[in-house]
């Protein structure tokens, strides 16, 4: 058994024991054997190890922790994102011209831009991604699109119910039903979660809830995107369904950051459905951001991600959406790197991700920056020196 430390690090964010809520510890040295964290602790007293990584005094971090994202497209929309910047909404509507260029695409190319767009995030930090289908939205490419995703990795999503597709526009109804049968069967088999786009111009809240309940059935946990672009029910809805994660919250009244307080944890570790806010979408839809500090103040566990997606939000840095979240959301730089790490993997209900304590799983990044601060301090800028994935450098 080969172990490795990294040692020399001059600020260790763990999210576990530690100084602040980020558990820093200084001068400190990790050691980890078969992808697994063995041992945190000072670098003086580090025990020996075969192989070993000097820090050189840097930052590291948990690697980023990315809950929710739509890899699965051809295509892109850079028109429509020029249209928006000269005053044009965002409605959801072109998700359906990205319906039309998925279907029309061949597997290899979908894999092709899954891979790209996964490896991209990976050197930016990101060492677990949740991949959402949602642009085939006929059984067979919803199935493939799941295939495909689940090469790359294991927190898949079906989201059949994204848009209704045009030639069920008429009868939504109908394509409720194709979803909750026959596509639900064909996808379930790569799926681990299932999600609805609950939204005016979407699907409404009965709709969401029977597709939810079906999915949730069938064996697969439940997300939803809620209230991004209004107000209404799918947060509540979420909450009623025991959610892992409602995304986006936008638009709250004060029933639904209530309805998330309520899933408090007894022991004061925050709520069992956490709210994911997607920053990414409000810079490139130029939106209101979504209120960040009222879900903080009323107690509600708050994760960052990114919504990689052609339309409303095409980054896959999650850097970027830390300091989005200090500059706009007045986040504190260690909520948002909280939100982005341990956050993130507890809207994915992981406890081995997100943290660098014994028994996680060794997925950290070292940084080119004395401190996690520098995330927010230093935006655009490549920080990310080194990624480390289960213990190896990918
Ligand atoms: O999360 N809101 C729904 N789905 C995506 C956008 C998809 C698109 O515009 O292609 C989102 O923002
Ligand atoms: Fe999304």
């Amino acid at each position: 058994m080969s172990s490795l430390l990294v040692d020399n690090i001059g600020e260790l964010v763990t999210n576990g024991a530690g100084e602040g809520p980020l558990g820093i510890r200084r001068d400190a040295a990790v050691l980890v054997e078969e992808g697994r964290v063995v041992w945190v602790g000072p670098s003086a007293y580090a025990p020996p190890a075969d192989r070993r990584l000097d820090a050189g005094g840097a930052a590291v971090l948990p690697g980023f922790v990315d809950s929710h994202a739509h890899l699965v497209f051809a295509g892109d929309r850079a028109a429509e994102f020029a249209a928006r910047m000269a005053g044009e909404p965002y409605t959801g509507g072109g998700i359906r011209t990205t319906v039309g260029a998925t279907r029309a695409a061949t597997d290899d190319e979908l894999r092709a831009t899954v891979r790209r767009l996964r490896g991209e995030a990976l050197r930016q930090g990101t060492t677990t991604m949740e991949i959402k289908s949602g642009y085939g939205l006929t059984v067979a490419d919803e199935a493939r699109s799941l295939r495909i995703a689940a090469e790359s990795s294991t927190e898949t999503t079906f989201l059949g119910a994204h848009v209704v597709p045009a030639e069920y526009a008429d009868r939504p109804d109908d394509y409720v039903g194709l979803v909750c049968g026959p596509m639900l069967a064909a996808a379930a088999p790569y799926a681990k979660w299932v999600d609805v786009f609950c939204e005016r111009g979407a699907f409404d809240v009965d709709h969401a809830r029977a597709i939810l309940a079906c999915g949730q059935a069938a064996g697969l946990g439940v997300r939803i995107h809620a209230n991004q672009l209004g107000p209404g029910g799918g947060v509540q809805l979420g909450v009623e369904l025991d959610a892992a994660s409602v995304d986006h919250c936008t638009h709250l009244s004060d029933a639904d950051v209530d309805a998330l307080a309520g899933t408090a944890h007894s022991d004061g570790s925050g709520t069992r459905t956490v709210a994911t806010l997607l920053p990414g979408a409000e810079f490139s839809t130029r939106s209101p951001y979504p209120d960040a500090r009222r879900l903080l103040d009323a107690g509600v566990t708050v994760a960052l991600a990114t919504d990689c997606n052609p339309g409303s939000s095409y980054t896959s840095s999650m850097a970027f959406c830390v300091a989005l979240a200090v500059r706009e959301m007045r986040m504190t730089p260690a909520e948002a790197v909280w939100a982005a790490t341990a956050g993130g993997a507890r809207a994915l209900r992981r406890d081995d991700i997100g943290v660098l304590t014994p028994g996680a799983r060794a997925d950290l990044v070292v940084l080119d920056a004395p401190s996690y601060l520098h995330l927010a301090y230093r935006p655009g800028v490549p920080l990310i020196r080194q990624v480390m994935r289960n213990g190896v450098t990918p």
